[in-house]
Parts: structure tokens; C-alpha cells; sequence
């Protein structure tokens, strides 16, 4: 029995000057959680936002907060996501010295805690953290801007991770990040996804909650 679909728009897209008003609108559109994108520009090529946004989200919104680290060496920030009220909590593991030190110390700060594969990151690197995480978050872009092209070939690896778990850790969730739409969503969910972040294909639609409900029913 699969576990049921999450859609979690990314306010990577959304419009940073009315960020309640955009989470409202998703939050009475049927959203599951707001993924936040956290990037550093120095990991990933581009800068956005930290603990004070996730702090005033907070705030205003009742969805959970999943926060994206696409940071090298995150380990000084979690204290401050977890203060800020970050629900969930993932890290890549293309940035982290010593991954699995770092996603302890996600879970006990109270959050829980993901891992985040990028495209070219094999399976076989991430197998020996997926007993320690609650859920893998794997990149079907390359980390750093909305809007991009689904990179296909990223399904293989969700495959092997759906396999893996059935065996040895039946409740671990699988995410996937970039560039999905409608036309990408069905075959992400064949292959085991079980959370979806979207951006451009939530906040670029004027309807949220239209968009929302094409990408559930889209993944079948
Ligand atoms: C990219 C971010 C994504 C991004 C996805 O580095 O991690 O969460 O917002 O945007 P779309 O859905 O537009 O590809
Ligand atoms: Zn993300």
C-alpha cells in the first residue's frame, strides 16, 4: 500500500512582498506542507532566505514547515530553524563533512529530519543514511532556481529507494524537488514518490487551489 500523496508548494516562486496572503492561498488550496528553499550562494548559486522568514511563516501559517538546506555545512544554522519552528528539515548530503552527526542533531532538536540527493548522486552514496532519516528528498533539477526542466533519469534512483525500503524501512517517505508539473507528476508517483514540491507549477498559476488539485489528480 503506497502512502498517500503530499503537495508542497515552494515559495521559491511565490511572491516574497505578500508571503502570507500566497500561503494562505495554498493553505486553503489543499496544500500538506510549505517547502521553504534555503540556499546560501555558495552551495548552490543563488541566495535566499533563513530562520527569520521561517520564524514570521510560522506565524501565520497551520501547514507544516519543510525547510530545503541547499547550504554547505548547515550544522551552525539548525539550532535557529529549530527555534524558528521548522517542522521538517533536510540537508544535502553533497554538503555535509559528517551527514550523519548533522541528522542527528536535526532530530534532536525536534525536527524531523531528510536527507537531499542532488541529480548525479548515486544511490549506493545515500543507502547507508536512509535508516537514520524520515525521508529522502531527491533533486530531479540541478539545486539553486525555480522553474526548471524534470531531469527524467532521477526515477531510476527514486526506483531503488522505493525497493530498499519495502525490505528494510517500510515508513521512510520519498520527495521529489524540480520541475514537477502535470506532466511529470504521474510517472514520479509510478516510481515511489510519495511528496511532491512544486513551485512555478503552483505559485506561476493564478488559481492555487486549481493548481493543487490538477497536480493530485495528475498523479494518479
Ligand atoms: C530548487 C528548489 C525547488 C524549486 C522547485 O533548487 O529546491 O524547491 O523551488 O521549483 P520548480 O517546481 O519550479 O521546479
Ligand atoms: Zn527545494
Amino acid at each position: 500500500m503506497p502512502h498517500a500523496v503530499a503537495i508542497c508548494p515552494s515559495i521559491l516562486s511565490a511572491d516574497f512582498a505578500n508571503l502570507a496572503n500566497e500561503c494562505a492561498q495554498v493553505t486553503t488550496g489543499g496544500a500538506d506542507m510549505l517547502h521553504v528553499d534555503v540556499m546560501d550562494g555558495r552551495f548552490v548559486p543563488n541566495l535566499t532566505i533563513g530562520a527569520p522568514v521561517v520564524g514570521s511563516l510560522a506565524k501565520v501559517t497551520s501547514l507544516p514547515l519543510d525547510c530545503h538546506l541547499m547550504v554547505h555545512e548547515p550544522d551552525h544554522l539548525l539550532g535557529d530553524f529549530a527555534k524558528a519552528g521548522a517542522k521538517r528539515l533536510s540537508v544535502h548530503i553533497e554538503a555535509c563533512r559528517h551527514l550523519h552527526r548533522t541528522v542527528q542533531r536535526v532530530r534532536s532538536l525536534g525536527m524531523s529530519p531528510g536527507v537531499a540527493v542532488n541529480p548525479h548522486t548515486s544511490f549506493s552514496m545515500v543507502e547507508p543514511i536512509l535508516r537514520e532519516v524520515d525521508f529522502v528528498l531527491v533533486m530531479s533539477v540541478n539545486p539553486g532556481f525555480g522553474g526548471q526542466s524534470f531531469i527524467g533519469s532521477v526515477l531510476d534512483k527514486v526506483r531503488a529507494i522505493d525497493d530498499w525500503r519495502r525490505d528494510h524501512r517500510p515508513n521512510l517517505r520519498i520527495q521529489i524537488d524540480g520541475g514537477i508539473t502535470v506532466d511529470t507528476i504521474g510517472e514520479a508517483r509510478q516510481a515511489g514518490v510519495d511528496w511532491f514540491v512544486a513551485g512555478s507549477a503552483i505559485f506561476g498559476k493564478k488559481d492555487r487551489a486549481a493548481a493543487i488539485a490538477a497536480l493530485r489528480l495528475a498523479a494518479g
